[in-house]
């Protein structure tokens, strides 16, 4: 079986570019359908979600090319509004080509989205969201949205979705009209999206209160785009270095997107700060506790990196209290830290970490993407040999986990079964 093989216990070294956002990435590359020709789409991540949207984007008549990290799509001709099962029930994120087959077609055809089983990740407030702007829907086991009267509106969101936000501004950037998004997401890939579509010619403006205006304009025109680091692969690498112990620098990466880690890692004890393009972070290996956390909707701490910090907290002095606010089954990489020598109980959306020095090696597996790089963190700060499975999740958001490791000084390779990575050619 595939899998990562880590010889823990040493400190991380060294600097680092962080690839491309994958958060950003997928709604920017969806949102190419809106408009006719050519846009250019560099830095972007060789992860497997990237690919699964290529294939979608193949399968409604864009034609893709994909060249190292840069990627075309050609949406000149959009041939079919119906969005194959296969690859959407592979990632969560196939529900943004609701918003933009609805906005470029006024009609869609999804099969209900997949992704990482961390929650029951209904599309209520998609549904209802569109409901606002004139789409009707009709049938029970595909989405079936009719935009024939799609016309910009008021949408109050009740929670900050941040996939909800990103569909009503896909559906309402080629609407007639003007639309307002009430307690829109504040997730930075949500304003990466929407500079995207500015550069090409929407009219998108995030208000003081945190809302998002967008008035309708005919058509959008083809553009080139880098996309910015990503800023949870960028934090997992922190932690990583924070539980190790060491002295790392992100370049190219700034603490905007970052803020409420940034607090965190500085209330456990590890040196973190900013300057010349790119962040550094120090830390001995000795960890504080921390006596309660909650992930929150941004600017809150991100759910994404709640896993990556419970595996620098298990080797933390005193307990920990995290409660998971966002996804209600994010714990499930628990079991797998305990078999490393952690101490943790998890009850309800709450963990208490009973800190302890005395991580060791396992064998352990992946059960979703953020888990893959906690149990990764854990293996690296803890002494003896880890054994990582489960790679097929990690693959979906890091493009190379083991290379940036080892260029961070990190003993990891990757086992494909049979044949053993070569490290140099990595
Ligand atoms: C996105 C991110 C994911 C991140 C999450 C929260 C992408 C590709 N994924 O996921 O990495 O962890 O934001 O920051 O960008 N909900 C509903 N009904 C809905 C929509 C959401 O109940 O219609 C609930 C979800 O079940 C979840 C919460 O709202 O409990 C947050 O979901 P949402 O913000 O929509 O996350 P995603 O867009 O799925």
């Amino acid at each position: 079986m595939r899998h990562i093989t880590i010889a823990g216990g040493r400190p991380l070294y060294g600097q680092i570019k962080i690839q491309g956002s994958k958060n950003a990435v997928l709604p920017v590359l969806t949102s190419c359908i809106l408009g006719e020709g050519i846009c250019r789409i560099e830095n972007c991540p060789r992860i497997s979600d990237v690919e699964v949207t290529l294939r979608l984007l193949e399968s409604v008549g864009c034609r893709v090319i994909r060249r190292e990290n840069m990627v075309a799509v050609d949406a000149s001709q959009i041939t079919c509004c119906r969005i194959p099962e296969r690859e959407a029930s592979c990632i969560r994120s196939s529900i943004l080509f609701l918003g933009a087959l609805t906005g470029r077609c006024r009609t869609a055809s999804l099969p209900f989205p997949g992704g990482c089983a961390i929650g029951a990740r209904p599309v209520d407030l998609h549904v209802a969201s569109f409901e606002k702007l004139g789409v009707r829907f009709e049938g029970n086991r595909r989405i079936e949205a009719d935009g024939r009267e799609l016309c910009g509106a008021k949408v109050t969101l009740p929670f900050p979705s941040v996939g909800a936000t990103e569909n009503i501004i896909l559906a309402s950037v080629l609407a007639p009209g003007e639309t307002l998004i009430q307690n829109a997401a504040r997730e930075p890939e949500i304003d990466e999206l929407c500079g995207f579509l500015n550069l090409r010619g929407a009219k998108t403006t995030r208000r003081k209160d945190g809302s998002i205006r967008i008035e309708g304009v005919r058509k959008l025109r083809p553009v080139s785009y880098s996309m910015k680091p990503d800023r949870i692969v960028a934090g997992t690498y922190l932690l990583a270095a924070a539980a190790a112990g060491g002295r790392i620098r992100l370049q190219g990466v700034s603490l905007s997107g970052l803020e409420s880690l940034a607090a965190v890692l500085q209330r456990i004890g590890v040196q973190i700060r900013e300057g010349n393009g790119s962040c550094e972070l120090a830390s001995d290996g000795r960890i504080q506790a921390l006596p309660y956390l909650e992930t929150a909707p941004y600017p809150g701490f991100p759910t994404d990196l709640q896993s990556p910090l419970l595996a620098v907290l298990a080797g933390a002095a005193g307990e920990s209290l995290i409660r998971e606010k966002i996804f209600e089954n994010r714990f499930r990489v628990v079991p797998e830290l305990v078999k490393m020598g952690a101490e943790i109980k998890t009850e309800k959306d709450c963990v208490k970490i009973y800190g302890n020095r005395h991580m060791h090696g396992a064998d352990v597996m992946a059960t979703d993407l953020r888990s893959g790089a906690a149990l990764v963190a854990a293996g690296l700060a803890a002494p003896g040999t880890t054994k990582v499975g489960g790679l097929a999740y990690i693959e979906r958001g890091y493009e190379n986990i083991c290379r940036d490791l080892r260029q961070l000084g990190a003993d990891i390779s990757l086992s494909d079964g049979s044949r053993k990575e070569n490290p140099r050619k990595a």
